[in-house]
């Protein structure tokens, strides 16, 4: 549910990085270890959505040669004093295929409660897209929150989160729209889906695929 609420810390990304860590109770920066724990030494990374760059410098820090995309500056901005010299693109991810031209260049692509701030057509296109970039047998790894496949959940998490999205809307005209079906999207633009990783009792769902 606080996934709500990081549509209000992206528009303060000074104050993001500790709002988000304390708001999933650390989940987060755990599914980002997680990632940055299969990413290998000379490995070419994709992260779309980058923001502040955490999992940026952690992919780094694992020997990854990193490319970051994000769209908001601000955001960006913090990215680059967390980590200079990182090669981070201002651009939006729905324009991915005019960023990366070369078919096949990355090994891993890794995105972290992005997709859920897309719509259905730009999450098409952009899977699509990541799938002609990734080497073959390259790895997507994507965390987002996914709606769960339990009715009980469903209903439980529709009615806790249904305010706090009312208010967020209030305050940035914003929101953000928890993926159903995702494993289908990932499979329909080619991706074998792998994996599932569940963080903060299951709000946090990671989807490990390949191509
Ligand atoms: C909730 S933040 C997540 C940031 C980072 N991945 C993380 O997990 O800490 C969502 C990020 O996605 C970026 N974003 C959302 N839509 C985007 C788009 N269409 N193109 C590029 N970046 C986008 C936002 O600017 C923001 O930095």
């Amino acid at each position: 549910m606080s996934f709500v609420y990081m549509k209000i810390l992206e528009s303060s990304p000074h104050r993001y990085d500790v709002g988000m860590g304390v708001s999933t109770l650390g989940g987060l920066s755990r599914a980002k270890r997680y990632i940055a724990s299969h990413v290998n030494s000379g490995d070419k990374v994709l992260d779309l959505g980058c923001g502040t760059g955490t999992l940026v410098r952690m992919c780094v820090e694992n020997g990854g040669d990193v490319t970051g995309l994000d769209s908001n500056a601000g955001m960006l901005g913090v990215a680059r004093s967390n980590i200079p010299g990182a090669r981070l693109i201002n651009g939006n991810v729905n324009d991915i295929d005019e960023h990366f031209k070369e078919d096949s260049y990355f090994d891993v692509i890794v995105s972290t409660l992005v997709f859920s701030e897309l719509s259905d057509v730009e999450r098409s296109h952009v899977l699509s897209q990541a799938n002609r970039i990734l080497k073959p047998n390259g790895r997507l790894y994507i965390a987002d929150e996914v709606v769960p496949k339990n009715v009980l959940m469903r209903l439980t998490r529709s009615l806790i989160r249904s305010p706090l999205a009312f208010l967020t809307w209030v305050m940035t005209q914003t929101t953000t729209k928890a993926v159903a079906n995702f494993d289908q999207e990932i499979s329909k633009a080619g991706f074998v889906v792998q994996n599932h990783k569940h963080f903060i009792y299951g709000m946090l769902t990671l989807l490990e695929a390949r191509k």
